[in-house]
């Protein structure tokens, strides 16, 4: 995929999709700038076209870009207060789910994936009041709220950030659990 490279300055260069996920940072500082809506449309089909458990396609996502809205939705999200700053936020619902949060997560991958293609930084935000959204967005009670996920361009300290991770040798096993995946 031909992404923007916040490592080199925003020039543009080939990255693979290993790459997307290997450099990929959640981002929590947004630069003010909008998202343009090809762009956005971009993240929205990026969800529409992600697998789901029997292809039921139970996603809702509601797009946010209302400030006092944005602010609102901060205020409920101890663990995501940045989300006031966003110029965007999608909230990523289901609605006759068996798995929702699965099915969510799937959908959130994607587009969190895409977004970084296109240049956008974005978070997952944990720790949010889901009732308290649910009314202010007007959710019907079958539907479930998997998250809001602000989106936005990253500012200069969050390209500074380095991911951090477990050696893989920690992770992996070969064959039966406790045998090594790599042995050197
Ligand atoms: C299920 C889940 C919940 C998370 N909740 C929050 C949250 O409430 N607030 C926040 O700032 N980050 C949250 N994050 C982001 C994680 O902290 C982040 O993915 C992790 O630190 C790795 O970040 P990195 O990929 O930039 O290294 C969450 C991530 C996941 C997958």
């Amino acid at each position: 995929m031909l992404v923007r490279s916040i490592e080199n300055q925003g020039a543009e260069e080939m990255m693979s999709v290993f790459e997307c996920v290997r450099a990929r940072l959640e981002t929590r500082e947004f630069k003010p700038d909008p998202v343009p809506e090809a762009v956005l449309q971009k993240l929205l089909e990026a969800g529409r076209w992600s697998p789901s458990q029997r292809n039921r396609q139970p996603w809702h996502f509601i797009v946010i870009q209302e400030r006092h809205t944005l602010r609102q939705l901060a205020a409920m999200a101890p663990s995501g207060a940045y989300l006031a700053d966003a110029p965007l936020a999608i909230a990523v619902v289901t609605e006759g789910a068996r798995l929702p949060l699965v099915d969510g997560t799937r959908a959130i991958s994607s587009m969190q994936l895409v977004a970084w293609e296109e240049g956008l930084g974005s978070c997952w935000i944990g720790g949010i009041e889901r009732e308290g959204v649910k009314r202010l967005l007007g959710l019907p009670e079958a539907c479930e709220l998997i998250t809001v996920l602000p989106f936005g361009y990253p500012t200069d300290a969050v390209k500074r950030l380095r991911k951090r991770r477990k050696p893989l040798a920690q992770m992996a096993h070969r064959e039966r659990f406790g045998t090594p995946y790599q042995t050197a």
